[in-house]
Parts: structure tokens; C-alpha cells; sequence
């Protein structure tokens, strides 16, 4: 097993269950103490409870947030930063598709909230700790979903001229799962270029295709049924289980031979190419300054 991450105090948001649960485990295995963020409860209490059953000393804690929450947000990084005074390991996994398109409490859709605005703000609120516990990683979860899709529409970042108006729509859900899965990626080149020297890295991952989790239960119709054979004929080879899923996420968060790489795309382990569009600067420092307004954490 590499990496040893005695000592050292990890984050995993959407660690309840899926590939953030599958990381939360082998971090601690490792050694690591390391602190669960989700917003279910059930199974992230259960996840906590498993690690420190196989630990000599309790190293999971649970914490409750839902990430599309700016106000829930800052409430999670006050008491994180408050108990924790370093964090080696931060883990930006959450994520979510959904055909019915939902707000958050603040009123952004549910895609940007969760995937990108809550991970943005949590980031920030976070570096006063990850510079304190440098070396540190941030480890952004993308997806190849990043390169099919129309791309930002910044006249439609709250995604509402894809849903049509219609009650639900899978091609919507791909839409704004596409596009929230590019900002993991701008967010990360661009915060790779601001952190450089600062001792912490920032990579983004793929975990693969159709990783066998929970998160494409809201699908319906044929895209439901169609994804029934791919994931059992997946399974079956044990192509597309929660554990090779999430081997990138655990490779680029504790592996030594990741130490001081910053600004990459993960797949399978291994560099990869991001989309050339993903790279674009001029389209990511425009979102960034745009996600800076909107989550009050100015320029
Ligand atoms: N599965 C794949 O094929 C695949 C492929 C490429 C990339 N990814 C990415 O990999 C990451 C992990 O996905 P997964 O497949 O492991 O998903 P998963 O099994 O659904 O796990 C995600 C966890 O995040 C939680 N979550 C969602 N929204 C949240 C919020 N607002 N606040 C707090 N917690 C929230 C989920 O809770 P609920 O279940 O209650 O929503 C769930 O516990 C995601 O970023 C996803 O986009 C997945």
C-alpha cells in the first residue's frame, strides 16, 4: 500500500458512500484521520463507524453538510477550521445528477451548487489550513463527461434554458452534469496557477465510465434500463466497482509519486489530457471571477 498517512488529517466530501467512501477508507487505512462530509447521514455515520471499527484508535469523524449550501458551507470550514489547525488532504468529491432540475437554498441549480460553487467556497475557507499543513492536496473530482456537452453558456450558468421548461430531462441532466464537471476542471488549472510555490498541489481525476454507484439512480426511462446491463456486464468483470473507480482519487490524494505535481488532469492513475477547452484561461479566470462574486469571496 503506498503512501503513509499517519499524522495526517484528510477531508472527503461525499464520503458517505461511492468512490468518497471507498477513499475515506483507504486513507484511514493508511492512517489518516480523516473527516466525512455529506449530507447522508445514515450512511456517512455508518462509513465513520466502519473505519474506526477496523482502527486501534477512533480516526473518522462525520460531518453533516450539504454542499449546495453557501450558508451550510460556512458553517462546515468555521467548525473545521476551528478543531483542525492543519489539513494535508481535501478531497472535492461530492457530486450529483439529477433530471428534475432543483435549486439550492441559495436558489443556484443544483449541479453548480454541489459540484462546483460549494466545493469552490469550501476551498477557499479551507487554505488558511491546507497552507498550514503544506505539503497539502486538493483533489478535484472531474469526469470525461467534461468533453461532451455544449460548454459554458455564462448568459445560462444557472442552467435554466437547458431544462426547456420541462418537469425532467435526462439530456438536461447530462447537460448541467457536463458543465459542472468543466468547472471542476477551470477551477483547478486555476487554482493550481494561484497556489503554485505555496506547497499545495491542486489535480483534478477521472475515475472512469460508469462507475457502479448510487449517483445515476435519479436517471429514468431508457437511459435507467440502458445503464442496467453496462453496469451489470461492468460488475461482472469488475470493470466499474467503487474501488478501481476511486483507485485515481486515492493514487493522486496519498501516493508519493504524485508529491509536488500540480496542475493535472489524473485518469487511470496516469497524467492525462484534459479537453483543450478545459484549458482555455480566459474562459476560467471569467468564472472564477464570476464564482468569487456569487459565494462573497471577492477577487
Ligand atoms: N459514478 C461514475 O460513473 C462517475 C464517473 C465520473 C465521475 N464521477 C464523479 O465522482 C464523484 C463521486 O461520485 P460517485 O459515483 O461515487 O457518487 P455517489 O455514490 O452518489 O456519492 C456521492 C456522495 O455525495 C453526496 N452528495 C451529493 N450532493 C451532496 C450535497 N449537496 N451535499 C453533501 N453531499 C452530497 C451523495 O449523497 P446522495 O447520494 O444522497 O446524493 C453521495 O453520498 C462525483 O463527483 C462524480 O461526479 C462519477
Amino acid at each position: 500500500m503506498d503512501g503513509d498517512m499517519q499524522g495526517k488529517v484528510c477531508l472527503v466530501t461525499g464520503g458517505a458512500r461511492g468512490m468518497g467512501r471507498v477513499t475515506a477508507l483507504a486513507l484511514a487505512a493508511r492512517g489518516a484521520r480523516v473527516i466525512i462530509v455529506d449530507w447522508e447521514g445514515e450512511e456517512g455515520t455508518r462509513t465513520r463507524d466502519l473505519i474506526n471499527s477496523r482502527a486501534s484508535r477512533p480516526l473518522a469523524e462525520f460531518a453533516w453538510c450539504d454542499l449546495s449550501s453557501l450558508a451550510d458551507v460556512r458553517r462546515l470550514a468555521a467548525d473545521i477550521g476551528a478543531r483542525y489547525p492543519s489539513l494535508q488532504v481535501l478531497v472535492n468529491n461530492a457530486g450529483i445528477t439529477d433530471p428534475v432540475r432543483r435549486l439550492s437554498p441559495d436558489g443556484w441549480e443544483m449541479h453548480l451548487a454541489t459540484c462546483h460553487l460549494g466545493h469552490f467556497l469550501l476551498t477557499q475557507l479551507l487554505l488558511p489550513q491546507l497552507r498550514a499543513g503544506a505539503p497539502a492536496r486538493i483533489v478535484c473530482i472531474a469526469s470525461e463527461a467534461h468533453r461532451v456537452g455544449p460548454g459554458l453558456d455564462f448568459d445560462d450558468l444557472n442552467n435554466e434554458k437547458i431544462w426547456k421548461g420541462a418537469a425532467f430531462s435526462n439530456g438536461a441532466a447530462f447537460a448541467a452534469y457536463h458543465r459542472a464537471k468543466l468547472c471542476n476542471l477551470y477551477f483547478t488549472f486555476e487554482l493550481a496557477g494561484r497556489l503554485r510555490g505555496s506547497g499545495i498541489t491542486v489535480n483534478a481525476v477521472s475515475p472512469g465510465y460508469f462507475v457502479n454507484t448510487s449517483i445515476y439512480r435519479n436517471l429514468r426511462g431508457v437511459f435507467r434500463w440502458g445503464a442496467v446491463p453496462v453496469f451489470a456486464l461492468g460488475s461482472l468483470l469488475g470493470l466499474n466497482t467503487p474501488e478501481r473507480g476511486a483507485r485515481t482519487h486515492i493514487h493522486v490524494a496519498a501516493s508519493p509519486a504524485v508529491e509536488g505535481v500540480t496542475g493535472e488532469y489524473f485518469a487511470s492513475c496516469r497524467v492525462a489530457q484534459a479537453s483543450p477547452v478545459a484549458r482555455d484561461p480566459v474562459i476560467r479566470r471569467r468564472l472564477w471571477d464570476w464564482t468569487a462574486g456569487v459565494t462573497g469571496i471577492g477577487a
